[in-house]
């Protein structure tokens, strides 16, 4: 991996640290993502109402919360597809509002994404959409980029003549697969996966969980995964954070999570769905 950009007064490392006079930092743990007291909102209706996250180097931090409590929407914010109405956004120790479109393409570049449903474009072959994020910040030669594209297409298990397939000749699974090249083409040290393992079958989606670890761990990424996925939070998330009404209501290890009183965290980790994966016992030891 090429060495990362210099950015004009962004911090080497942003250990620790205190805003507006509260910690939240872990100490000795580098900071890629710090978000603080911020406001999202589209007309009237705030969906964002004071939210503060961290999100560490080399972790897998799954985020959770109930349908259109705006996981998807604080994603596409720290992206900078949705604007905030107030608040901070550091990303590797860089104020978005401080930098220049230039540096902002650069930590772009530093970045990959995953949206929601996948989100190919229809009209591209499988390496065209691979190559889309390689068009928009590399200068390469046609050949290089085929190359590059079929080597990622190789990393996430896809079979080589997918590469000329459209998305409509893909299952949900290959499309999947597809779109996480597409979010690995620059390299990067930080992927937002969105929703990653919805719609897939539960082998498929303890196969692709898997993939998403093996990728993490020998790629030395960082990943905020946006999920309802119970198995996924449990096989692979090495933090949880939780959305409710706006803010971050809980963050922690899963033993965090099933220990919280909150209404929406006692319904998601003590249902059904939880005691037939954790255990009546885990969960009770977790609650007494
Ligand atoms: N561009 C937009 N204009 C207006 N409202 C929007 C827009 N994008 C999202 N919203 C609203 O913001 C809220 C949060 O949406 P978001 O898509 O982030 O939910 P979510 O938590 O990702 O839900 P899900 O789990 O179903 O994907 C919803 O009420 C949604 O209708
Ligand atoms: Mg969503």
């Amino acid at each position: 991996m090429p060495p990362p950009p210099a950015y004009p007064g962004a911090a080497p490392s942003i250990n620790g640290g205190t805003i507006n006079g509260t910690s939240m930092a872990e100490p000795n743990k580098e900071i890629i993502i710090r978000v603080r007291d911020l406001f999202v909102g589209f007309g009237e209706k705030m969906v964002m109402k004071g939210l503060d996250l961290d999100v560490y180097k080399g972790e897998v931090l799954g985020f959770v919360g109930g349908s259109g409590m705006g996981k998807s929407v604080l994603t596409r914010t720290i992206l900078g597809l949705v604007r905030k109405r107030s608040g901070r956004i550091e990303m590797f120790g860089s104020d978005l509002d401080q930098i220049t479109t230039r540096e902002h393409a650069a930590l772009e570049r530093r970045t990959g994404v995953m949206f929601q449903q996948g989100a190919l474009f229809s009209g591209l072959t499988v390496k065209q959409n691979v190559q889309v994020p390689m068009r928009e910040h590399l200068a390469l030669s046609s050949r290089l980029m085929d190359e590059l594209a079929l080597l990622k297409l190789e990393l996430v298990g896809l079979p080589r003549d997918a590469a000329e397939k459209y998305p409509s000749e893909l299952s949900g699974g290959m499309i999947k697969r597809a779109a996480l090249a597409r979010s690995l083409a620059l390299d990067p040290e930080l992927v937002f996966l969105d929703e990653p393992t919805s719609g897939l079958d539960p082998i498929g989606a303890a196969d692709f969980d898997e993939l998403i670890s093996t990728l993490q761990k020998t790629l030395g990424l960082t990943v905020f995964m946006v999920t309802h996925d119970l198995d996924s939070l449990y096989a692979i998330c090495d933090r949880i954070a939780a959305l409710a009404d706006g803010k971050v209501i809980a963050e922690g290890s899963l033993s965090t999570m099933l220990a919280s009183t909150h209404p929406w965290l006692r319904a998601y980790f003590h249902g059904k769905r939880a005691r037939q994966l954790l255990g009546d016992d885990r969960l009770a030891e977790a609650s007494s």
